[in-house]
């Protein structure tokens, strides 16, 4: 196999891998013998801070909450009545949770949800609300209980942003713009005044507007022409009131996109963007791409080895060749990278939990997982330059979820956990890195050893995330930054007794981070990275 763009020459063990843009430029020899870690040569990593990269948005680390078996109800809302503490029915355990994450922004209400979800359903007193049936996720009845105040509400108790999908599938340009105009206008008009009545007079800021949800699948199988006519009519109408919304503030619309490898809506999208007249625009246009190897979901979240360890992670890598891919076709009609490429769907999709509804896309989370997902980090950051948002999906109790709750506990995942350790990462400067990653082979599987990234915050301080890939050996990482300047670094590492270790209720701190350090040997930072883990150091 060749992860991403590693290209192996014909003649000898020299790998050289093709870099995105930024990061990681290699060039190593491959290693012959298996030498154990403690006799192998350390692995090298440079850093060079003299070169800044991009900026890595924060908005990559993004998430996604859908109205879809209990990620919003049970998960984020159990409502003002509940003996589960809450703030006005918005769960607070979860809200401390995730205001840890510094989550930047939540995209809501779905998902091919959102493509049958109509506001008026969910705003204005409980006995108004209609109750509906979710006809994507297992037909439950939907109470809309929680609807449009309710999710700002959440949105503010955990300090982050909205991203709202309108319905672009079964709805029309007018219920959108009515929305938006419900959401943002001024108190004295008279969707603001519904809104004061609501409990809300100050108009709400809309970060990020989806214009419909894979609209070539479950939002309609509408042909990309289609789409377009009817995405150029919503951008143009979907109206942002709120004064405050300006500059960096200012609403982005995102247009839906490709399907994985899909070019045709991301292409006309493009087109039709570069050649567009002054009345509508776009920022941004969506990616969707699940970790599965394979279609439907069949790996099992727990009680897998190593073969399935290596098969998932070298499906991760496929989102390198992806948004290489499309970053590539984007930068033909948009050269200065005004549009972004916003993987707005992503993650490792599992098979469902057994015993749990199917409908429900109930699934544990490994420390895998957890590696998985820092895998796609660090390619979103490499790619900061056109990638500038990405939300996993989902939250709380969905695919690879952050959280999973039952009754009134609540276990945080290993993902959660990585998503805390890459906070540092949010706006910071991307830095480039020389690295000889080695290589880590599970039969016809071969992987790199290592992968890395770095990066300066806003404080002005180095911050590198590396991991060990390989399930068996530990590995020494030397690290150069510009010669010499580290004194110490530390931070924290993410590992457990197996790939496919959990927390579960009963265990919660299975997977969890432990503190590390590194020390310095000859000018250079010395670090031992355990084997199978994710570690974050601040270096000084
Ligand atoms: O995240 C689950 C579903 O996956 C979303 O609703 C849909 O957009 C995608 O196919």
């Amino acid at each position: 196999m060749n992860p991403g763009n590693i290209r192996v020459c014909k003649f000898a063990s020299v790998v050289v891998a093709l870099t995105p843009r930024w990061g990681v430029l290699l060039a190593f020899a491959v290693f012959a013998t298996a030498a154990s870690a403690a006799e192998a040569p350390p692995v090298e990593l440079d850093i060079d801070t003299h070169t800044a990269g991009p900026v890595i948005n924060r908005n990559i680390f993004g998430q996604f909450a859908e109205h879809l078996g209990s990620g919003i109800y049970g998960g984020v809302w159990v409502g003002k009545d509940s003996s589960i503490a809450n703030v006005r029915g918005i769960r607070s355990d979860v809200v401390g949770a995730l205001r840890a994450l510094k989550v930047p922004n939540v995209r809501w209400p779905g998902g091919c949800f959102a493509d049958e979800y109509h506001w008026r359903d969910g705003v204005g007193p409980a006995a108004q609300r209609k109750s509906t049936v979710n006809t994507n996720w297992g037909n439950a009845i939907e109470s809309n209980a929680f609807g449009t105040d309710e999710f700002m509400d959440f949105i503010d108790q955990i300090g982050s942003a909205a991203y709202v999908s309108v319905n672009l599938g079964s709805g029309s340009p007018r219920e959108a713009a009515e929305w938006m105009e419900y959401m943002t206008a001024a108190a004295d008009s008279t969707a603001g005044k519904e809104r004061a009545a609501n409990g809300h007079s100050a108009p709400y800021e809309v970060r990020f507007v989806g214009l419909g949800n894979e609209s070539w699948g479950c939002g309609g199988a509408l042909s990309p022409d289609y789409y377009v006519n009817q995405m150029r009519v919503y951008s143009r109408f979907v109206h942002n009131f709120n004064p405050a919304q300006t500059g960096e503030r200012a609403m982005q619309r995102i247009a839906v996109g490709a399907d994985n490898a899909n070019t045709d809506y991301i292409e006309s999208v493009m087109k039709a963007w570069h050649d567009k007249v002054w009345s509508w625009d776009l920022e941004g246009v969506s990616l969707h791409s699940y970790t599965s190897a394979g279609w439907p979901p069949a790996h099992p979240g727990v009680g897998f080895g190593e073969d399935e360890y290596a098969l998932l992670l070298n499906d991760t890598l496929k989102m390198e060749t992806l948004v290489s891919a499309h970053s590539a076709l984007m930068d033909r009609y948009d050269p200065q990278k005004k549009v972004s490429l916003a993987v707005d769907e992503w993650g490792v999709w599992l098979a469902p939990t057994p015993g749990t509804n199917p409908g429900f896309l109930v699934q544990q989370n490994s420390l895998r997982d957890a590696m998985l997902a820092a895998l796609n980090l660090d390619i979103f950051a490499r790619h900061a330059d056109r990638v500038r948002m990405a939300n996993i999906a989902q939250m709380v109790n969905v695919l690879q979820s952050m959280i999973m709750t039952r009754g009134g506990s609540m276990v945080l995942t290993p993902t959660y956990h990585v998503f805390r350790m890459y906070v540092p990462f949010q706006d910071a400067t991307l830095l480039p890195v020389r690295l000889n990653p080695g290589r880590y082979v599970s039969g016809k599987i071969t992987l790199p050893r290592v992968d890395a990234i770095a990066a300066r915050d806003r404080g002005g301080h180095v911050w590198l995330a590396a991991l060990n890939l390989d399930p068996r050996q530990p590995l020494r990482l030397s690290v150069g930054i510009d010669g010499g300047a580290a004194h110490r670094a530390q931070g924290e590492v993410l590992t457990a007794a197996q790939v496919d270790s959990v927390n579960t209720f009963e265990k919660p701190d299975q997977v969890v981070p432990q503190p590390i350090a590194g020390s310095i040997q000859g000018g250079r930072l010395m670090l031992q990275l355990p084997a199978r883990s994710v570690a974050v150091l601040g270096i000084e």
